[in-house]
């Protein structure tokens, strides 16, 4: 079993320095990040009510900044949280979050919306009568070249992903209390993310990336359902059916993510992110990224470059 722990979000470490002294945004105001605060009344604070998007600025461009909005929205709509701005504005926003910040590359934003301010420390949303409270952080980053070299160990964990009619995966909510008690499990077996199993048992997603398995080159990833809507997998799963590299929605269970050639994670912080072991099974004969798995990412860097 490996002894270091690795996460998929981890930096290379040369940005904390410069992080330390990043300016906030929120609600239309730039403030240092040691000023940067949301009221006890929040509904984020207080109950997980709200919703966010992980982006990433390349060379000056937001990548695939449409689809995060159409995301975001499409999410705020189904739970009645008026985002109260266009996502226009939101552009702008984050424009000037990265003017303030000095920000053009290697950057990863997280923007969060949440109900606001609520008038009492109770559930029902009535109570949040201040109108959204917006905050984006900014932080310099870059993914650390361990994720790259060695790749990522996982462990599938009890935590699964549940059904669209409890808290629909898709909901990239402020409460992600079911993945975190996942990494938890993952941690406690010495995994560095956990594999989560659908409500029928076959491979789903981990707790914070989407999940791909490569078997005799083809790409196979799970069916969308109980998994978040990746805009990454999504892309992926483009540049498969533009190149003429086999992919497949459907369920499998572990007994073919165990016998895979290639095993990557996607998200929009790491790209595609190779996965070495499963459980104690080591995946493929390599560390890193196997050739499939090149050979995406080389198409999803150049789909990358294309955006600037
Ligand atoms: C549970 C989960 N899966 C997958 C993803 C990756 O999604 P994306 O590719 O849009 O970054 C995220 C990102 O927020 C996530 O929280």
């Amino acid at each position: 079993m490996d002894k270091q722990n690795t996460s998929t979000h981890d930096s290379d470490g040369s940005d904390e320095a410069r992080n330390r002294h990043i300016k906030i945004y929120i609600n239309g105001e730039l403030v240092h990040r040691d000023e940067a605060k949301v009221s006890v009344y929040d509904s984020g604070f207080m109950l997980g009510d709200g919703m966010w998007e992980g982006m990433r600025l390349y060379h000056g461009k937001w990548g695939f900044f449409e689809e995060h909005m159409d995301r975001l929205f499409n999410s705020c709509k189904a739970v009645s949280l008026d985002i109260g701005i266009a996502r226009e504005d939101i552009l702008d926003a984050l424009t000037q979050t990265a003017a303030a910040n000095d920000m053009t590359h290697d950057v990863h934003c997280r923007l969060m919306v949440t109900r606001g301010v609520k008038s009492k420390p109770f559930q029902h949303p009535a109570l949040s009568q201040s109108g959204a409270t917006i905050v984006i952080i900014m932080e310099h980053s870059k993914p650390a070249e361990i994720l790259q070299t060695k790749g990522i160990n996982l462990a599938t964990v009890p935590q699964i992903r549940g059904l669209p009619m409890s808290q629909d995966a898709k909901f990239n909510s402020h409460s992600k209390l079911n993945c975190v008690i996942a990494c938890l499990q993952a941690e406690q077996a010495g995994a560095d993310e956990g594999l989560m199993l659908d409500p029928h048992g076959f491979v789903n997603t981990t707790n914070a990336c989407n999940f791909f398995i490569v078997r005799k080159g083809e790409v196979w990833t799970s069916t969308g359902d109980y998994c978040m809507n990746g805009v990454t997998r999504q892309k992926v799963i483009d540049l498969c059916r533009a190149n003429d590299i086999p992919v497949f929605e459907k369920n499998y269970s572990l007994y073919e993510a165990y016998g895979a050639d290639e095993a990557f994670l996607t998200g929009t912080f790491g790209a595609q992110t190779p996965v070495y072991q499963i459980d104690g099974k080591r995946i493929g004969n390599h560390y890193g990224a196997g050739p499939v798995t090149q050979h995406l990412q080389k198409l999803y860097k150049e789909l990358i470059a294309s955006l600037y």
